[in-house]
Formats: structure tokens, C-alpha cells, sequence
């Protein structure tokens, strides 16, 4: 694995003189098990989820050519020449009604590229609400450049805003948030995090609503990055609702997670996010192993997209399972799958 060079690391900014010290940041406290060993996490009336962009990146196959060439798949994100004209990103904005119809609104994510998010964001009022504070935080999955690098687009419009990480972000992650510029990568954050960082630690659930809660997923992936945290959700009458980044923790783990360890967890509602299946390539035993395992938790709304592979989705549709489609448009590939601009509803 290489080491990221002094040279590599440009510098940390700090803008404002509001660098962010670690007396900002915290670690959420998790839930108490019940006698039962569940936890209950509450109950909400609905969870509505914009897709603001699932399109990671352009081209895969630049895309992956350009991971190998720099060494593979255990290269560290942050010194691979990525070409920012192949760049996209992920982000999702969740709207919660709690059981006394107040809502909830925050991001999943941030996208890759900082001018193609701007575009997303001045789309679906994204600015807009990130100014007036309307969206109450923003929970960053894992630490993916397609995730997490566009980070200053959401910065610009709220660096107050409160974050959530995962506690096993790598110390690049943590020098982006404070403001850094990696010259190599193309990744810049020109505005420091001024706000409350919370680090969730693996394996605990934190409940962050009535009927919402985050959970840290601790694991090597891809490209020199560590651990991912998803959110599940409990829709009253409804059931459980998982919903991801990329999944790099696999749904089977993911779902088996909320069923063993949260009260209603039994009942699976539905599921939205990148599933990170087949992403780049055709399905093997393996993927297929993934999508018709998902058959056991009897899905009532699958919407899946992002790094869930085309060639996935189609298998799932071929399976009978009640896919969301979406419509197709502002750069996403197929309207088989909810994609950019496009909405689902749980409840
Ligand atoms: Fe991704
Ligand atoms: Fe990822």
C-alpha cells in the first residue's frame, strides 16, 4: 500500500480561524438493549428520499483504468490522478415525518464534483435549504471521492452544519473537513467545518430521531478506505427501511443487522441506495448469491441505484422483486432504478 507523500498533501487550511480542533468533535451516545437484547429506535410516519445524484462517475472504464494504473485496488483514493472531468458524485436529501408530523430534513452525502454538485444542489433547492439551516445535518457514508470529496459545495451554503462521520475515517478525511487542497487526486475543501462532528463508532446504534437511527459498519474497502455507516428507519405500520451510501457492508449484513438487533426488525419495509452489486461488470455466482439472498426479507420497495449495477437490477427485476423505477433523466444511465431528480416514498 503506498503512504501518502508530504508532497501529495498540500496543506491545511485554516479559513476564518475556525479550524476544527477535536474538542468539536464527538461521539454519539449509543442506545441501551432492551431485556430482550433489541434496541427500539422508535417509530416515524414516513421517510420521502430525493435523489439529488446517484451518477458516481462518467466513465467506469477511465475510471478503473486509472485505479490500475496507479496500483490497484489497495491504493489509497487520495494519491490516485483521477481525471475531474470523470467526475460526478452521490448524494440523497431524506426527508423524516415524525408520528407528531414535524419533519426532518438532512443529506446523505456530498457527490465527487464540486461543480457538477452545484448544479444538482441549485436544481433541487439544495442551496437554498442548506442556507435557511432547513436541512438539520449532513451524514457522510463512508469516505469514497465520489461521497465524500464534494464536501465544499455543502460547506459553502452551511459551515455550521452538523456532520456525522463514521469513527473510522482515515486522518485525509479528516484534514478534507478542516479545509486541505490534495493536489494529485484533484480534491480540494477551500472552506473549514466549523460545526459539531459526530463520529458514530462501529457496530452501536444511534438513535438520531423516533424512529431513525445510524449504524458504523467497520471494514476494509476499496481503495484504501475504512468502515461505512447506513440508516435504518422505522416506518409505523410499515416496517424497517434500510438506507445506504454504497453498502460496501453487503444488504444480507445490512438487513441481518436491523432483524437481529432492532425491535420490528423482523418486518422489512423497503430499502434504498447504492448496493454496491456487480458496479462494474456482469453478475458471477457471487452477486447472484447477494440479490437472490435479498428474497428472505420480503423488500416491499426496492429502490435501488448508484453502484447497484445495471445488470443487477435487471436480475432483481427478473426475480419479481417490486423494483422503484425511476425516470431516467439529468445524467443517469437507465430509468429502470430511482435516479437523479427523482423521489421515493416510504410510509
Ligand atoms: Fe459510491
Ligand atoms: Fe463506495
Amino acid at each position: 500500500m503506498k503512504e501518502m507523500s508530504r508532497r501529495d498533501f498540500v496543506k491545511t487550511l485554516a479559513i476564518g480561524g475556525a479550524v476544527l480542533g477535536l474538542g468539536n468533535a464527538i461521539v454519539h451516545k449509543p442506545l441501551e438493549a432492551l431485556a430482550s437484547g433489541k434496541y427500539d429506535i422508535g417509530q416515524c410516519k414516513s421517510v420521502r428520499i430525493k435523489c439529488i445524484s446517484e451518477l458516481g462517475w462518467y466513465d467506469t472504464k477511465k475510471l478503473i483504468g486509472q485505479m490500475k494504473a496507479a496500483g490497484g485496488p489497495k491504493t489509497n483514493q487520495w494519491i490516485i490522478p483521477w481525471d475531474p472531468k470523470n467526475a460526478a458524485g452521490s448524494c440523497s436529501l431524506i426527508d423524516m415525518e415524525a408520528l407528531d408530523g414535524t419533519h426532518h430534513k438532512f443529506l446523505i452525502d456530498t457527490g465527487w464534483n464540486k461543480e457538477y454538485m452545484e448544479k444538482c444542489f441549485k436544481r433541487e433547492r439544495i442551496d437554498k435549504m442548506l442556507q435557511s439551516g432547513e436541512i438539520e445535518f449532513l451524514f457522510i457514508s463512508h469516505e469514497h471521492l465520489d461521497h465524500y470529496w464534494g464536501l465544499e459545495t455543502v460547506l459553502k451554503y452551511n459551515p455550521k452544519i452538523k456532520i456525522y462521520i463514521p469513527g473510522t475515517f482515515y486522518s485525509e478525511g479528516r484534514h478534507f473537513l478542516r479545509g486541505a487542497e490534495f493536489i494529485t487526486p484533484h480534491a480540494s475543501n477551500r472552506i473549514s467545518h466549523q460545526g459539531k462532528l459526530v463520529q458514530l463508532k462501529p457496530g452501536h446504534i444511534n438513535k438520531l430521531y423516533d424512529g431513525c437511527a445510524g449504524v458504523a459498519f467497520d471494514l476494509p474497502i476499496v481503495i484504501r478506505v475504512r468502515g461505512e455507516e447506513s440508516l435504518y428507519f422505522n416506518v409505523k405500520d410499515k416496517g424497517i427501511v434500510c438506507v445506504t451510501g454504497c453498502c460496501h457492508q453487503s444488504i444480507l449484513k445490512f438487513a441481518d443487522f436491523a432483524q437481529e438487533k432492532i425491535v420490528g426488525g423482523g418486518n422489512m419495509y423497503g430499502v434504498y441506495g447504492g448496493l454496491h452489486i456487480a458496479p462494474f461488470g456482469p453478475m458471477n455466482p457471487d452477486r447472484e448469491h447477494i440479490v437472490k439472498g435479498m428474497a428472505k426479507y420480503n423488500f416491499k420497495k426496492i429502490a435501488c441505484n448508484h453502484c447497484t449495477g445495471l445488470v443487477a437490477v435487471q436480475k432483481m427485476v427478473e426475480l419479481g422483486y417490486p423494483v422503484v423505477r425511476g425516470t431516467g433523466r439529468y445524467g443517469s444511465k437507465s430509468d429502470l432504478y430511482v435516479g437523479n431528480g427523482d423521489e421515493v416514498f416510504f410510509g
